[in-house]
């Protein structure tokens, strides 16, 4: 009896071990795709996909997780703090929380 709940538990800690990472991981890979499904590719570029006037490699990098939310959920005030003039300016991109949340697991991975 005690030897099975041993291996009991021993699964559920292997399932929450592995589990956590690997939702980030897909949360990344939804991230990747939104790029082009949300046309964000119109106005920007990571590495030689899209347009070369926005890069955002090394975004990551540059702004924390709460700027990149904020760019994507209130652009207009971003831009009003970072006194960016480039045109067409950036729109609320109307996301809903997940793609939300998944494009801002992608643009961390831009190092
Ligand atoms: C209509 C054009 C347009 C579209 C579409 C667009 N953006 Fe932007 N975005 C801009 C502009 C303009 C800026 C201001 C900074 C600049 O000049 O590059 C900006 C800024 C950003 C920044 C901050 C960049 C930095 O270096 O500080 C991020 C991150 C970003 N956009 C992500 C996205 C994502 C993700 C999408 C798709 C969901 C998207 N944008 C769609 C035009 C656009």
């Amino acid at each position: 009896m005690t030897r099975l709940l041993t291996l009991a538990s021993a699964i559920i800690a292997a399932v929450f071990l592995y589990s956590s990472p690997a939702a980030a991981q897909d949360k990344v890979t939804i991230g990747t795709g939104l790029i082009s499904s949300q046309k964000c590719i119109l106005c920007h570029s990571i590495g030689e996909r899209g347009n070369k006037k926005g890069p955002l490699d090394g975004v990551g990098r540059k702004l924390k997780a709460e700027e990149l939310r904020q760019w994507l959920t209130n652009p207009e005030e971003m831009r009003a703090k970072t006194k960016a003039t480039r045109t067409p300016a950036m729109k609320d991109q109307k996301l809903t929380p997940e793609q939300l949340d998944a494009l801002v697991a992608y643009l961390e991975t831009l190092k």
